[in-house]
């Protein structure tokens, strides 16, 4: 096997004195020069600002003027107020899971455990835990490996038994036909009391339900990329996010879930319209504002596919470019698939949706592309050209960054784990906001595949330092993997090799 391994031989091409965010304009370019004389203009007409106001605060104004200008909405609190949400104190937190053998430098940032982090949350359970899901694998044997990297995930199976032995309520959807045919967690958790339902999400889309998430006891959950597969705990890299003690967030993930449990009923038919009590009121256009863990916090999750938004949802696809457009700095992404095509449709369609989204943002507005995408022993070879020609635009004498790297987590001796090994993030940051996904970035997951997105943005409070906001929590996270040894550019490539693996 060489391909991806031999790649990382190669030296880390991430120059250490990366700027905080890439994109710092030659000095001597025009635009630089440009930008010269603006802030001149600029500073001159702040000076001149300046001194009007002095003028006008030596001069009292009549009572009057207040009146004709009532006070903006501006702080967080009165919009706490206004929407009645301030009797939960959320907290967040990024969760991940670092495959086994896959060392950072010493002092890297880093989230929670997953592994751990599921336990602590299914700890807190006292009355119900539902989750979606793609497919179950928890155990070695499920797919007939014998690894003691398996046992995270026989513990997480263990605990769910151990709680619905408590009566702790667990309802499960998940897509059908099972991926992992083998697995018996659902009938050995069905035994104990557990509610399962299996949803043919191809019958209804065309897709699959892709989804992950769970919400315990109406108040907290977890979103991420993880599969409910002993293999996400150690062997595969994920991302997600874990929100305690909301249940605003969590009374609304739970519609989506409620639209997976009513299609895995027997003979459920597809909803031309969703009753009313599916409907949304926290969305792109009127996130949840709230403070978690006295941070100010704007959230709100998107679904995919359209067929699965109810009124008020945000599609999962909007969702994500509203997240590009909001940019101004940067966008940084990692993701395990990066095709501007349909994947599972015959004929296959070019669908250059994302693809010009970020094209737009780079050339547009300068604002600087980071695209960091999966590279394993099934990464298909053909989605090399899309990723060349979108860092073909890059032009750093013009201000335009465009820049991809592919991530490879090395095989090792874990050659005996099928499918693991790879970077299944699905993810995006941006100096506004935090996206966390489940869906790979091609049409057929924001058009016929269930999938759900969190989008977080945290205002950064200068006066407190401590725990950064979230999406620069995120950002250190993808600086860390842009940085490290793992992640290769495409110039590094020898033609040919292009992380298929070869014998
Ligand atoms: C699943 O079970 C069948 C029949 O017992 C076996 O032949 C097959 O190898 C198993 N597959 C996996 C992935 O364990
Ligand atoms: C699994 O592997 C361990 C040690 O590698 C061995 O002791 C054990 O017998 C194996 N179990 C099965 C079911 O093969
Ligand atoms: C669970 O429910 C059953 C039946 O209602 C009851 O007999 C049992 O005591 C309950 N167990 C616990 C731990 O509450
Ligand atoms: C959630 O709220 C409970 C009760 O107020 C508190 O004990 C717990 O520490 C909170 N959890 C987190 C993670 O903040
Ligand atoms: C909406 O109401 C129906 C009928 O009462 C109920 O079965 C369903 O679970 C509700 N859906 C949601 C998302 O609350
Ligand atoms: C696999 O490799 C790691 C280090 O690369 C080593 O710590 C571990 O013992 C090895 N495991 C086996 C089963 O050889
Ligand atoms: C994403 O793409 C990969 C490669 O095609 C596929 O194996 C995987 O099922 C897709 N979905 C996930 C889990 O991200």
């Amino acid at each position: 096997t060489q391909g991806c391994l031999l790649q990382l031989l190669a030296p880390p091409r991430t120059a250490a004195g990366d700027p905080e965010w890439c994109c710092s304009t030659p000095p001597h370019s025009p635009r630089g020069r440009r930008s010269t004389q603006v802030l001149g203009v600029l500073a001159m007409l702040g000076l001149g600002f300046l001194t009007l106001t002095y003028l006008l605060w030596q001069v009292p104004l009549p009572h009057a003027w207040y009146q004709m200008h009532p006070k903006e909405v501006t702080s967080w609190e009165a919009l706490e107020g206004q929407t009645g949400q301030q009797r939960d104190s959320c907290q967040f937190f990024l969760v991940e899971s670092i495959p086994q053998d896959l060392p950072y430098a010493a002092g890297s940032p880093s989230a929670q455990s997953l592994a751990q982090a599921w336990l602590q949350l299914l700890d807190t359970a006292q009355e119900s835990i539902h989750v979606a899901s793609y497919y179950w694998s928890l155990t070695g044997p499920d797919i007939g490996v014998n690894d003691s990297s398996s046992q995270p995930g026989e513990a997480i199976l263990q605990k769910l038994l151990q709680l619905l032995d408590r009566n702790v309520s667990l309802m499960v959807a998940t897509n059908s036909p099972a991926l992992a045919k083998n697995s018996t967690d659902l009938q050995v958790l069905a035994v104990q009391g557990a509610q399962v339902r299996q949803v043919p999400m191809r019958h209804f889309t065309g897709g699959v339900l892709h989804s992950k998430f769970w919400v315990v006891d109406g108040q907290h959950i977890y979103l991420g990329s993880a599969n409910m597969d002993w293999r996400s705990l150690t062997q595969v890299k994920e991302l997600g996010a874990i929100i305690y003690n909301c249940s605003g967030l969590a009374h609304d993930l739970e519609k989506t879930f409620q639209t997976y449990w009513v299609l895995g009923a027997p003979q459920a038919v597809l909803p031309k319209t969703w009753p009313q009590n599916f409907s949304s009121r926290i969305n792109r256009f009127q996130p949840l504002r709230g403070r978690f863990g006295g941070v100010p916090t704007t959230a709100y999750f998107s679904a995919s596919p359209p067929a699965l938004c109810p009124r008020g949802r945000t599609r999962d696809l909007d969702a994500v470019l509203a997240v590009m457009k909001g940019a101004r700095k940067f966008i940084y992404a990692s993701v395990m698939e990066y095709f501007p095509t349909t994947r599972f449709s015959h004929p296959a369609r070019y669908w250059p949706v994302l693809d010009n989204a970020l094209r737009d943002a780079a050339f547009g507005r300068r604002v600087c592309v980071r695209l960091l995408v999966s590279c394993g022993l099934s990464t298909d070879p053909t989605m090399f050209p899309y990723l060349r020609s979108l860092q073909a635009l890059s032009n750093p004498s013009a201000g335009i960054s465009v820049e991809v790297k592919v991530f490879i987590v090395p095989v090792g001796n874990h050659s005996n784990i099928p499918f693991s090994r790879v970077n299944h993030n699905k993810f995006m940051v941006t100096e506004k906001a935090a996206y966390i996904g489940t869906s790979n970035w091609s049409e057929d997951y924001f058009s016929s595949t269930s999938g759900v997105g969190l989008v977080v943005s945290q205002r950064a409070l200068h006066a407190q330092p401590g725990v950064p906001p979230a999406q620069e929590q995120l950002r250190q996270l993808f600086q860390r993997d842009w940085s490290s040894r793992y992640a290769v550019g495409l110039d590094g490539q020898a033609p040919g090799q292009d992380c298929a693996w070869q014998d």
